[in-house]
């Protein structure tokens, strides 16, 4: 049996693949702070993992938890491009220098297989779609920053160091267990749980801004194929090479709902992206890999999920 560390593992998209990978009856580790993760989300499955609760930065920590593993699913991370634009030093020191820390330590530890979470903020604002793996980074924020360099030396210790190491750029995933409470709560969960309330949801900018969103369970699918058919060193697009404007999406959770709102208009935040879709056939080439949920499929199961878990974030501070 595999011995699977999950860094991150309380967060939104480490959960859900925690979930999944004992249901494949692997022995799985997390790590994580629960800076953002959350105890509820582990509820019923505590007996079957073993917790290393703590920073991704503290080395004897990882030195620990990394003993013995045979594949990381890197999650952890300060993952919000305005909160990073608040924060930029606390951003880059989790989010990079975490990496980098658990890159040297699993090189150390005689890990096979870092599979890393990068983002489609990478590309930032640059003319091209869909984007595509060649082109050159072009970050707006220092969260997007730092995912750019910790795929750097995601190619430098895939290559130099006795780790190998496979980087996905995420392209904005949503699903159940993603936190709808914080102020930097993403979009999806901001508005399926303004749309259940019966509030109105704000929109920042026109709402003809676009992402090419993916359901969780295909980027649980992604770590999956990364980590068995990725090659060494890679960095892919997890994508569907579609685009949803935020207007479209809200439409379609008030449809799902079936409900009939406007939504609050605010001022564009600094940092975001205009536009973005990515290009997975490079990943589908490589890998096999294809999304099996349209955007419209992955928002009814997240609207069932939120509705059966309409108390789950009450409990929350
Ligand atoms: N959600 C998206 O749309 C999206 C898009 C692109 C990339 N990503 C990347 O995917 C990964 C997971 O994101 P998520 O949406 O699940 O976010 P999340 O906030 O739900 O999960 C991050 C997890 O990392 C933990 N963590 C943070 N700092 C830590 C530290 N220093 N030490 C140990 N644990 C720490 C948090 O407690 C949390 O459990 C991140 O790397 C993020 O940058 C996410």
């Amino acid at each position: 049996m595999q011995t699977i560390c999950i860094t991150g593992g309380a967060g939104f998209i480490g959960v859900n693949l925690v979930r999944k990978l004992l249901d494949n009856r692997a022995k799985i580790r997390i790590i994580d702070d629960f800076s953002t993760g959350r105890e509820i989300n582990l509820q019923g499955i505590e007996g079957q993992v073993e917790l290393y609760r703590g920073d991704l930065r503290d080395t004897d920590l990882l030195k620990e938890a990394l003993q013995g593993v045979d594949v990381v699913y890197h999650q952890a991370a300060m993952p919000s491009v305005p909160r990073s634009m608040e924060a930029p030093l606390k951003t880059t020191d989790i989010t990079l220098m975490g990496t980098v820390n658990l890159f040297n330590q699993a090189a150390e530890s005689g890990v096979q297989r870092v599979v890393y979470a990068s983002s489609s903020s990478i590309y930032g604002n640059q003319p091209g779609f869909p984007r595509t793996e060649e082109m050159y980074p072009a970050p707006e924020s220092p969260y997007a920053a730092s995912k750019a360099a910790c795929e750097l030396f995601g190619k430098v210790f895939g290559t130099n160091f006795p780790v190998e190491t496979v980087g996905l750029r995420y392209f904005n995933v949503f699903g159940p267990y993603q936190d709808p409470t914080s102020n930097y709560a993403a979009v999806v969960p901001n508005f399926i749980t303004a749309v259940l309330a019966g509030e109105s949801p704000v929109i920042y900018g026109d709402g003809e801004q676009s992402r090419d969103f993916t359901y969780v369970q295909d980027v649980v699918k992604a770590n999956i194929y990364a980590a068995e058919k990725g090659q060494n060193g890679r960095v892919y697009n997890v994508a569907r090479r579609d685009q949803t404007t935020i207007n479209q999406l809200l439409e379609m959770v008030c449809k799902t709902v079936g409900a009939d709102l406007e939504a609050k208009f605010e001022e564009a935040r600094p940092g975001d992206v205009r536009c973005s879709y990515g290009d997975d056939r490079l990943f589908n080439k490589e890998t096999g890999f294809t999304a099996d949920y349209s955007v419209a499929r992955g928002v009814r199961e997240t609207v069932e999920w939120y509705r059966e878990n309409l108390d789950y974030w009450d409990c929350l501070e």
